[in-house]
């Protein structure tokens, strides 16, 4: 599954809009009925409003009624796996169990997989606020 993830993660980064940055992310998350939802970046001449990847495929899926989230993955350009942005963190830690498996993939394919409670521990949640 972590190659099919890639893969579409790959595709969905082809889609990127991003011509402030130039820097394209693809990003695509597996839900248990089997399938598979995916964001890429887009951006907006008034910065701030863009919205990364990782935040696009756990809306698409959320807009498409599915939250049963079992396995993700990020593709970027980069010489390290990317490491995902605090914001999509958060996103992550909200919907996301924390042992749920991140794939992070670069430009070689090189792939680090990592936790949510490794990418985001002691985060702060619903929980919080009882
Ligand atoms: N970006 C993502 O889509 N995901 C990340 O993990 C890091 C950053 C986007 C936001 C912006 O469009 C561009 O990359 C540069 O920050």
């Amino acid at each position: 599954m972590k190659e099919k993830l890639i893969k579409a993660a790959k595709k969905a980064r082809t889609r990127a809009y991003v011509p402030y940055s130039n820097f394209a992310v693809g990003a695509a998350v597996l839900t248990e009925s089997g399938q598979v939802y995916t964001g890429c970046n887009i951006e907006n001449a008034a910065y701030p409003v863009t919205c990364c990847a990782e935040r696009v495929a756990i809306f698409n899926a959320l807009a498409n009624g599915d939250s049963a989230f079992v396995e993700f993955a990020v593709v970027a350009d980069t010489e390290r796996p990317v490491p995902p942005c605090g914001s999509c963190r958060q996103v992550m830690s909200e919907f996301f169990d924390p042992n749920m498996k991140i794939h992070l993939t670069n430009r070689n394919e090189q792939t680090k997989t990592v936790t949510l409670e490794a990418l985001l521990p002691f985060s702060f949640n619903a929980d919080d606020m009882d």
